[in-house]
This record gives C-alpha cells, sequence and structure tokens, in this order.
C-alpha cells in the first residue's frame, strides 16, 4: 500500500520522533530524463517519499504524460513537467536534490565506455545549468561512463565557479544492492542484515566489492570470493545481455537510486546517521575521485569513510591497484572532454 512503501521510506530517527505523523515533506528534487527506463520508475518511487514537497520531471520529450500519470498518487509532493531546455531553468530554481539519469544506455556488446561520447556532452550541458540555477543543490550523476561522467560535471561546476566536491555524487548504490543481494542469496543470511561496500568506480574491474567487510561478518571461501566478485562487477551486462538490445538495468537502478535520494533527504533533514557508497571527489587514494563509504549530512559529504580500506584482503589489495590504471585513465578522459570545451 502507499502507506506502508511511505512508511519503508522513512527513516528509523523520523518513525520514532513522528510516531503518527508524517515527516514533514519539504524538499524539492528535480529529475533530469525523466521519461526514460530509469527516470519514469525512479520519480514515481520518489513521488512516494515523506520528504518531498516538489518533484520536477524534465526531458527533452514525452515528460507530459509521465508527469500527469505520477502526479495522481496521493503522496504529498507536487509534480510539475518541463520539457527541452527552454524550460530547464524554471524546472532546476531552489531545488535541492538533482539526479540525473538523462542519456543513451548500453546494448548487448559495448562497455559503458562506449556510451561516452553521447552522454558526456548531456551531462556537461545539464550540469551547466545546474551550475547556472541551482548551485547549492546535491547533484547526483546516474548517466554512464559514471568513471567519466562525474569529473566532466566537476570541472564544469568549477568552470562556471561553483563547484563544491561535498555536492557532487555519482550514483553506485546499485553495485551495493546488488552486492547485498548476492551475497545474502549465497551464505543464506538475512537480506535486511547484509551490507557490503562496494569501493572504486562503476564499470568493470573497478567495481571493487569489499566481501571482507560484509556485516554482518560473513566467511567466504577462496572459490566464493571470485565468483561473487565477478557477478558484482558484471552484473550490469547480465541484465543488458538479458535485455537483447533494448536497454540496461532500470528497475534496480529506480530503486537504488531513490535509496541514495531518500539518504540525501534524511541526511539534509539532520539525520546524523546516514551513510551511503558514492563515487566522489576523494583523498582515499591517489586517484581524485573514488567511491567508497562517505557520511551524509546536511552540507553533502560529511566525511570519507577511511576504515573500509583498511587491512583489506591480498585479494582485495591486489583488486584495488589493478583497478587504478583504468579508473585514472577514465576520470583523466572525462576531465580532458570538459577543459577542451572552453
Ligand atoms: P533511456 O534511454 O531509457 O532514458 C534516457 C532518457 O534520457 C530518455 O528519456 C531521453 O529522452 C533522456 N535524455 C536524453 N538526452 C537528454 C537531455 N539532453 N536532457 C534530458 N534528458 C535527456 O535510458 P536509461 O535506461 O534510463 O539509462 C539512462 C542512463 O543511465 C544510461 O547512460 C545508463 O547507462 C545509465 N545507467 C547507470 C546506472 C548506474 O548504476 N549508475 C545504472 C543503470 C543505467
Ligand atoms: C549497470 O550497472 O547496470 C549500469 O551501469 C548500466 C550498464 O550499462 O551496465
Amino acid at each position: 500500500t502507499g502507506a506502508a512503501l511511505r512508511a519503508s521510506f522513512a527513516s528509523k530517527a523520523q518513525k520514532e520522533n513522528n510516531h503518527n505523523s508524517q515527516p514533514q515533506a519539504s524538499y524539492k528534487v528535480a529529475v533530469l530524463g525523466a521519461a526514460g527506463g530509469i527516470g519514469q520508475p525512479l520519480s514515481l518511487l520518489i513521488k512516494m517519499s515523506p520528504l518531498v514537497s516538489n518533484l520536477h520531471l524534465y526531458d527533452i520529450a514525452n515528460v507530459k504524460g509521465v508527469a500527469a500519470d505520477i502526479s495522481h498518487c496521493n503522496t504529498p509532493s507536487q509534480v510539475r513537467d518541463f520539457t527541452g531546455a527552454s524550460e530547464l531553468p524554471n524546472c532546476l530554481k531552489d531545488v535541492n536534490v538533482v539526479v540525473i539519469p538523462a542519456g543513451v544506455p548500453r546494448k548487448p556488446g559495448m562497455t559503458r565506455d562506449d556510451l561516452f561520447n553521447i552522454n558526456a556532452g548531456i551531462v556537461r550541458d545539464l550540469v551547466s545549468a545546474v551550475a547556472d540555477y541551482c548551485p547549492d543543490a546535491f547533484v547526483q550523476i546516474i548517466s554512464n561512463p559514471v568513471n567519466s561522467t562525474v569529473p566532466i560535471a566537476a570541472e564544469v561546476l568549477k568552470q562556471k565557479g561553483v563547484y563544491d566536491p561535498k555536492k557532487l555524487f555519482g550514483v553506485t548504490t546499485l553495485d551495493v544492492v546488488r552486492a547485498n543481494t548476492f551475497v545474502a542469496q549465497r551464505k543464506n543470511l538475512k537480506l535486511i542484515d547484509v551490507d557490503v561496500p562496494v569501493v572504486g568506480g562503476h564499470a568493470g574491474i573497478t567495481i571493487l566489492p569489499l566481501l571482507s567487510k560484509t556485516r554482518p561478518s560473513a566467511s567466504f571461501t577462496d572459490e566464493e570470493i571470485d565468483e561473487l566478485t565477478v557477478r558484482i562487477q558484471s552484473a550490469g551486462t547480465e541484465v543488458v545481455e538479458a535485455k537483447a538490445g533494448t536497454g540496461s538495468a532500470t528497475l534496480s537502478m529506480a530503486y537504488a537510486a531513490a535509496r541514495f535520494v531518500e539518504s540525501s533527504l534524511r541526511a539534509l533533514d539532520g539525520d546524523g546517521d546516514v551513510y551511503e557508497c558514492s563515487f566522489v571527489e576523494s583523498n582515499l587514494t591517489d586517484l581524485p575521485f573514488f567511491a567508497s563509504r562517505v557520511k551524509l549530512g546536511r552540507t553533502g559529504v560529511e566525511a570519507l569513510i577511511p576504515s573500509d580500506l583498511q587491512g583489506l584482503t591480498d585479494y582485495e589489495q591486489k583488486a584495488l591497484e589493478a583497478l587504478k590504471p583504468e579508473l585514472k585513465a577514465s576520470i583523466e578522459k572525462g576531465i580532458a572532454f570538459a577543459q577542451k570545451q572552453t
């Protein structure tokens, strides 16, 4: 039911504070690419949030119907639709969180980097508008290749003089969602309890699940570690192949992004106990961007969590060193793209 969904999205602290009343709906969220495979279910899930007062749905086409449809759900937020670049400024005005799933998805045989040529420009232009119209918002990038699109976004925000590294996020929650699911299945654990940090980036071997840091602690054979790691790293491709040319993960991605948005809103709302993995500017390794667990607060990333990278197993340490050249190259490709535009 709607009530059950709303309750499941409300934080523990809020539930304790509010007893029978809903938390105050007071945040404005914009989804850019809202008519797409991810955008539609993600917008629906955000509409379920008790913390959202205004939901702005933007796309270059087909967003009117999506907004009309979603707006009939009897949850607090007011839904508005915005089509095309001329309506983007109004879409972004006063928004607290901007989520960006705009761009093309993979087909079988493609890597995420094969999407660079189209998606780099889309992200650059959208983030440029974010810089102009809601420079204080949390910016959450879903569009692939995340390892490059987040550095592009950082450069664009820098060029506009509004870059706040604490407020720019690459959404890697789906890697954590998958790791939690696969580990719980494999080890017969209660799913709700399982939490596996996933670090590095969001493509192939740059996705590094830290199985040794699984909570509650679990032990794995070498074979299990290898199988689970490879499955988590190739889970996106698993979906691309199953969809056989019609796209990549959309529903599980919407679920994962809705979790990340809700965590961000709880952090904005003052919950002091919000942790998520995300690809952010980082000094945890020698790479300028790196996914790790971060503590979220009112101003964005309040702290990176270095402890996950301490005491790694040999397998994890080797995998960490092995992913760095690819991740570094993807970051540099994004930065070079954004710099050559100016
Ligand atoms: P889709 O093609 O179904 O939807 C993309 C939407 O973006 C479309 O509605 C399209 O009109 C819109 N769009 C295109 N250019 C735009 C622009 N300039 N401004 C606004 N909207 C624009 O694709 P999808 O399945 O929703 O995937 C979207 C992106 O998310 C892809 O790049 C995909 O690789 C990525 N993705 C990332 C993750 C992750 O874990 N970060 C997971 C799944 C997919
Ligand atoms: C995923 O992990 O599902 C996304 O990055 C989409 C893809 O291309 O695999």
